[in-house]
């Protein structure tokens, strides 16, 4: 069947990694692919499909709700899947408006342009989809009560060989929401906005909330590919309080993986929480990352130990968050692929072997020449 697909934020991190799967796996598919082109934004994430002809890129920013009508309507879109956010809390932090700005409004006005065209349309909401892509923060902090480890409850074929949980609580699809940063805040409100338009006019939604995703093309000011880089050029690795935080991870295919399986299958109106039954503190997760890029660089065992540096803690700094998508698991059959070994590993070759594509990020060259194609606007 033929489909006409909107992803924004398909520049981004997740976003390029579900791009590239949805034009390679549907070729008679339309995957239009809306961004603004953040500091974020990164086109050369899509080199390899940027000249398939079921690819289409637009450049707009989705606060902008007649130019996301304009682009709902040229391409007959029947199925959104968002992605466009602010997406790093530390930035929140320091720029809460922004994260307002884009993550609520943005994605207000995407839904008021979907729910325009589509209620235009003769066959009004029938074969239509909305996929909000949110996020596990959203239900604020677990405890971490187990600090050792306790087995964890949950069984995949890829977990982990006694991998650990660090509490007993895991956030469910019912979990109250509690966020507590202005960037699960943000994503808080678009999530309520989503379902609303669900409740209110009947509009087809689907919400996915997901853990951390660690992989390729994440845009190095995030704790993996930051330290992995730092490591690189044996500059010191910031390490937020005591290294105590229990985070989620999944590598960024299996997400997508989940995506389109979501996408495809899920129920209409339905939640569906996205998760790696694989948690880590993160102070284990730096030692790990260091002895691998260790020795993938050729460097002694140890010889990055010393570049741990703690550091004053994030503000409002989540201690843990642990994900159950036995849900997803048991009605749609998903479950992560990889072990968190290969993945991490896989990871940092991935960073070593694609320098110049971290090189031209933090130099700052890539903005320069989006600006130079795109204007900056
Ligand atoms: P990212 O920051 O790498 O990419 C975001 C993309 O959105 C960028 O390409 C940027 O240019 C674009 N964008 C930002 N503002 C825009 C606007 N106003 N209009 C159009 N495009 C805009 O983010 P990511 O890590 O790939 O996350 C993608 C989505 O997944 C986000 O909604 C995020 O909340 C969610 N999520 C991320 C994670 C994670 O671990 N990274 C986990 C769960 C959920
Ligand atoms: P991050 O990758 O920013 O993701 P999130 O805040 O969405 O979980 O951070 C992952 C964890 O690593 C989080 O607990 C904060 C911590 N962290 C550091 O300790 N140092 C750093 O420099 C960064 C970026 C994160």
């Amino acid at each position: 069947m033929k489909r006409n697909i909107l992803v924004t934020g398909g520049a981004g991190f997740i976003g390029s990694h579900l791009v590239r799967l949805l034009v390679n796996k549907y070729p008679d598919y339309r995957i239009v692919n809306l961004d603004k082109l953040t500091y974020a934004g990164n086109l050369t994430n899509l080199e390899d499909v940027a000249d398939r002809a079921n690819y289409v890129f637009e450049k707009a920013d989705i606060c902008d709700i007649d130019e996301m009508m304009q682009i709902m309507q040229r391409y007959e879109i029947d199925g959104v899947i968002h992605l466009a956010a602010e997406s790093h809390v530390d930035r929140s932090i320091t720029d809460p408006f922004t994260f307002a700005r884009t993550n609520v409004m943005g994605t207000l006005s995407l839904l008021h342009a979907a729910k325009t065209y589509w209620e235009s349309r003769p066959e009004g909401y029938e074969g239509k989809l909305f996929y909000h892509i949110s996020t596990d923060e959203v239900y604020g902090a677990l405890e971490l009560t187990n600090p050792e480890g306790i087995d964890s409850p949950f069984t995949t074929a890829a977990s982990s060989c006694g991998h650990k949980a660090y509490g007993r609580e895991f956030f469910v699809e019912t979990t109250k929401y509690n966020p507590h940063s202005p960037y699960s805040a943000s994503k808080a409100s678009s999530d309520h906005f989503v379902r609303a338009y669900h409740d209110t006019y009947g509009m087809p939604t689907i919400v996915t909330n997901c853990s951390n995703n660690y992989g390729p093309y994440q845009f190095p000011e995030k704790l993996i590919p930051l330290f992995i880089n730092n490591i690189r050029h044996h500059r010191p690795l910031p390490v937020y309080g005591e290294g105590m935080n229990v985070r989620d991870w999944l590598y960024v295919e299996d997400h997508v993986r989940a995506i389109d399986l979501i996408f495809h299958k899920g129920k209409v109106a339905e939640t569906y929480n996205i998760g790696g039954f694989n948690e880590w503190k993160n102070i284990d997760i730096v030692k790990t990352i260091i002895r691998i890029t260790d020795r993938l660089l050729g460097n002694p065992k140890g010889y990055s130990d010393e570049l741990i540096t703690y550091v004053t803690d994030r503000a409002g700094h989540d201690l843990r968050y642990a994900i159950d998508s036995r849900k997803l698991q048991s009605e749609l059959g998903w479950e992560p692929s990889l072990q968190f070994e290969e993945g991490i590993e896989r990871t940092v070759k991935w960073y070593l072997e694609n320098q110049d594509w971290v090189d031209r990020i933090t130099s700052g060259e890539y903005i320069k020449y989006y600006e130079s194609m795109y204007g900056n606007r």
